[in-house]
């Protein structure tokens, strides 16, 4: 498919409703209170001033030791932010908070059985925790600065404590969505060559008990045959009655956290003074290839690009308690749940389960019980909420002051209900775009200076400068028409490289709009962000969807190949095609085409076999809404199967003139097949 015809059928589709200049002010309350209301920001961070204005996000942390240099662009595209600073993200969290706010919660932990007790953890606690686990990962783990380690833990106050404990050895995490199957695990233990695993033993996820380490067991080995050994699984217990049992320990090889920690009690790490450059973590995240990519972000500039987001755009202040439903295991969790608003000093909520299981009730209940007042959820989770509970918000006592949305485009319908409905007309929204890349903000509104409009990202946050290119590479200037977004300077919070593959990251990302690549200037590398978008008259930037081959489902990326790889595992199968079909809660579903090997007969069991093959292999979110067993797909003379052909099938919507496709009489036979 290519980027042209993406970019028209998603407009074609947000179109529909679409409503320019439909602004919302913030009230003047949250305006007097803001963080941010002066509008000199822009000003201050215009493309004349940059890099420097940049230092103003550094001094939110505590540095052992100053930068030398604010951005080392000697090895362009990779950059080096706050070049020469010495400082560690773990006492950035905790340490640094000690003395004013030992006894503040930190994290509060709201498992999913509602029968079992929040966790309050304050910044003392989370002191001694992280602490007692870093020694254990030094010590018993012997893991040391530099090295690599692969969580698969699902949401507990476990997995935060965990990454800080890394952070505070310099030992690089590499945390991959619970959810994720064995084999998404062990890939990933591959490429960043963890010979640790860190797993918990089991979690609920809607009112049912699932056994996680299972998944360790299976991806040590896949890992094993891949010629990556993992010669040590950290397990945090958290069901052992359950659970330990049925996937029993591993003589030699597993040890159980909780009963390890004892040998720890009481013992104090010093925080590694980290390069600002060295890097703080890895998020895997799909691509156009099969292969995830492994993005390493850096220590200073990412941790002061988060720090600064969350007390701008999230307007995180001491006092507030913050929520963000999202997952840790992706981006959105690292930067909005752990590093910004610790770095702030805030109280983080983290939950576990999904927020309709047992009903529509429960994210509120959960608001209203911890007076959670800033909020920040996903287009798919607001769908959801809307559809089966659309008056619940209004059954529980809790006052949100600010929400977010991210993930996805959420159509403007969907944000007046989370406005209204959600935020009871008294909190301002962002609708934050940006991506695993980036590690914060590229393009929302400033919620204390900017007006929202629903449905549209808006500017770049101070500090970002996007514009949009056409397909030939032009700049488009004008409003309302559509292209490739793209950003004209690098960011602290931009990622440093892929993991072990430089040449993939400037291919990715700036090779087909660099100005030299010989060149060692950030302006000849702006950054290319494979989102479709279209600028309006006031500067706001609306995101159409991916321009490449990846599919967003409930703000998940997942990507076309990692699909189609995986069902090719199935001996049956010739060739696989996945298309994007809208989905009005997801907002997208892959739907997969298969033609089977001469000989096959298509068969119910073939169909449920290759959508197995999927689940066990990326997870169950990959599962396709439908395995389609089609006579052959239908291919260009030169032999390129037209996706977009497919995606028209699947949307309804017209397929176009195929009268030049190799074998045109096939896509009849598909559309009754699909459609009647
Ligand atoms: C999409 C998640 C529209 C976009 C933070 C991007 C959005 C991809 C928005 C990155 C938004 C993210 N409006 N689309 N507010 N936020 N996206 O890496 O297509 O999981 O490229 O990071 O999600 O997804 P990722």
């Amino acid at each position: 498919m290519s980027k042209k015809d993406v970019v028209e059928t998603t407009e074609a589709q947000i179109a529909v409703h679409w409503k320019e200049e439909d602004y919302y002010y913030p009230s003047s309350k949250f305006v007097g209170q803001a963080n941010l209301s002066d509008p000199d920001i822009f000003e201050r961070f215009s493309l004349d001033n940059f890099p420097d204005y940049y230092t103003e996000f550094a001094e939110l942390l505590t540095w052992y030791k100053y930068w030398d240099e604010v951005l080392d662009t000697s090895d362009a595209p990779c950059y080096k932010w706050f070049k020469g600073g010495l400082i560690n993200a773990s006492y950035n969290c905790i340490d640094r908070h000690l003395k004013d706010n030992k006894n503040k919660t930190a994290i509060h932990f709201v498992p999913e059985p509602e029968s079992e007790k929040v966790e309050h953890i304050t910044y003392q606690e989370l002191y001694v925790r992280v602490n007692e686990m870093a020694a254990l990962l030094r010590d018993t783990a012997k893991l040391k600065r530099g090295d690599r380690v692969t969580i698969h833990m699902p949401m507990s106050a476990e997995l935060p404590i965990t990454m800080l404990a890394c952070a505070r050895l310099g030992v690089i995490h590499s945390v991959v969505f619970g959810g994720f199957s064995a084999s998404a695990s062990a890939d990933r233990i591959v490429d960043s060559q963890s010979r640790v695993l860190i797993v918990t033993d089991a979690y609920y996820r809607s009112g049912t008990l699932l056994d996680h380490k299972i998944n360790a067991d299976e991806a040590v080995k896949i890992a094993k045959d891949q010629g990556q050994t993992v010669d040590t699984v950290l397990v945090w217990q958290r069901y052992p009655e359950k659970y330990s049992s049925d996937t029993p320990l591993v003589e030699g090889r597993d040890i159980v956290v909780n009963q390890e920690l004892s040998k720890y009690y009481g013992v104090r790490v010093e925080p590694e003074k980290m390069l600002s450059e060295d890097p703080l973590f890895l998020m895997y995240t799909s691509g156009t290839t099969g292969k995830p990519k492994g993005c390493q972000h850096g220590t200073g500039g990412y941790l002061a690009y988060v720090t600064a987001m969350s007390k701008y755009i999230q307007d995180i202040h001491p006092e507030d308690v913050y929520w963000c439903m999202a997952d840790i295991g992706w981006i959105t969790g690292h930067s909005f749940i752990v590093y910004g608003p610790l770095a702030l000093c805030a109280s983080s909520v983290i939950y576990e389960g999904v927020p309709t299981y047992p009903d529509a009730g429960r994210s509120w209940r959960i608001a209203q019980e911890l007076d959670v007042n800033i909020f920040h959820t996903a287009p798919t989770a607001i769908r959801a909420l809307r559809k089966i509970g659309p008056d619940e918000p209004a059954k529980y006592n809790y006052h949100f002051k600010h929400m977010t949305t991210v993930g996805e485009p959420i159509e403007p319908e969907v944000w007046k209900w989370y406005e209204s409905a959600v935020g009871k007309g008294e909190a301002i929204i962002v609708d934050t775009w940006w991506q695993t890349e980036t590690g914060g903000f590229l393009c929302s509104t400033v919620p204390g200076i900017k007006p929202m409009k629903p449905g549209s990202a808006g500017p770049g946050v101070p500090g970002i400068h996007p514009f949009i290119l056409d397909d030939e590479g032009k700049e488009i200037t004008e409003a309302g028409i559509a292209g490739n977004i793209c950003i004209r300077n690098p960011w602290p919070g931009q990622f440093q490289t892929i993991w072990g593959d430089r040449d993939r990251f400037v291919k990715t990302y700036f090779a087909d709009i660099c100005r030299n690549p010989d060149s060692k200037d950030w302006q000849d590398w702006p950054y290319l962000a494979g989102d479709a978008a279209m600028m309006a008259e006031d500067g706001y930037f609306r995101i159409l969807g991916r321009i490449d081959d990846v599919i967003n489902v409930s703000g998940h990326r997942l990507g076309t190949k990692e699909i189609e790889s995986a069902s090719l595992v199935v001996q049956e199968v010739a060739e696989a095609a996945v298309v994007p079909v809208a989905h009005d809660i997801k907002g997208k579903e892959p739907d997969l085409y298969i033609a089977l090997r001469p000989g096959v007969e298509p068969t119910e069991e073939i169909a449920r076999k290759i959508s197995d093959a999927v689940c066990d292999q990326i997870g169950k979110i990959a599962k396709p809404r439908k395995v389609w067993l089609v006579p052959d797909m239908p291919k260009t003379r030169s032999g390129k199967i037209m996706r977009r052909v497919l995606g028209a099938i699947s949307n309804k919507t017209d397929v176009g003139n195929v009268m030049t496709l190799a074998n045109p009489e096939v896509v009849e036979e598909i559309r009754v097949m699909v459609q009647d």
